[in-house]
């Protein structure tokens, strides 16, 4: 097998890291819902699909009509959950699912491979020097939330611009937000080496 491939994240946290709340959104952000769904689908081959990393709890909050996440790989991780039928996979862990995806067939099908959550998916990630990017979507206020994302982590990323990502204020339902795009230094490292 070839190498563990390199990831991206996708996130959207309000000021206090939360992320989810009962097994839920905290939040309703069509605007955010729309771009997640741009980002994690759009490949710049036609003839791949990206892959989407999750835990069950987030697997289980995706409205049933819209699981899996349509024109994406949906990998899950659960030590609980029995098979699921490709393009959807059933892994124990994260790293599992990261050797699925850097392995024949996938590794060949796969152009892009995003993390999407929940707590211990963002906490491996962020510790992981495979991590490529940081597509945070910063929610400004507090929200109760049982659910949170290592905000602190995201310090040792740098700014980086995508043609893709608005850098304007957002407001929804009276909710202010915005998208970062953050690129890990250990990422450009192995680029460059
Ligand atoms: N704001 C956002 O961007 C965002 C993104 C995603 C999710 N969310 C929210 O976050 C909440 C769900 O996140 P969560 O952290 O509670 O749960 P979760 O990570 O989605 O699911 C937890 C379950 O996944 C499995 N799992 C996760 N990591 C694992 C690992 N490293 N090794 C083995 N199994 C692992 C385990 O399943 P088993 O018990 O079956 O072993 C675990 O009980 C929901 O409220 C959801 O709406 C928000």
């Amino acid at each position: 097998m070839s190498n563990i491939r390199k990831f991206n994240v996708i996130v959207a946290a309000c000021e206090n890291g939360g992320i989810g709340y009962k097994d839920a959104l905290p939040w309703t952000l069509k605007g955010d819902m729309k771009q997640f769904a741009q980002l994690t689908t759009e490949t710049s081959d036609p003839q791949k699909k990206n892959a989407v990393v999750m835990g069950r709890k987030t697997w289980f909050a995706i409205p049933e009509n819209h699981r899996p996440l349509k024109n994406r790989i949906n990998v899950v991780i659960s030590t609980t959950l029995s098979e699921l039928k490709p393009p959807c996979y059933v892994v124990g862990s994260v790293e599992d699912a990261l050797v699925l995806l850097s392995s024949s067939p996938l590794l060949e099908q796969v152009e892009k491979v995003w993390m999407i959550g929940g707590e211990r998916v963002y906490s491996y990630a962020m510790e992981s020097p495979q991590l490529d990017r940081v597509y945070f979507t910063r929610i400004y206020g507090h929200f109760e939330c049982d659910a949170f994302f290592p905000v602190a982590k995201l310090d040792k990323l740098e700014a980086v611009k995508d043609p893709r990502v608005s850098e304007t204020d957002q407001e929804e339902n009276g909710i202010k937000y915005k998208y970062e795009v953050l690129q890990s230094p250990k990422s450009e490292l192995v680029n460059a080496a």
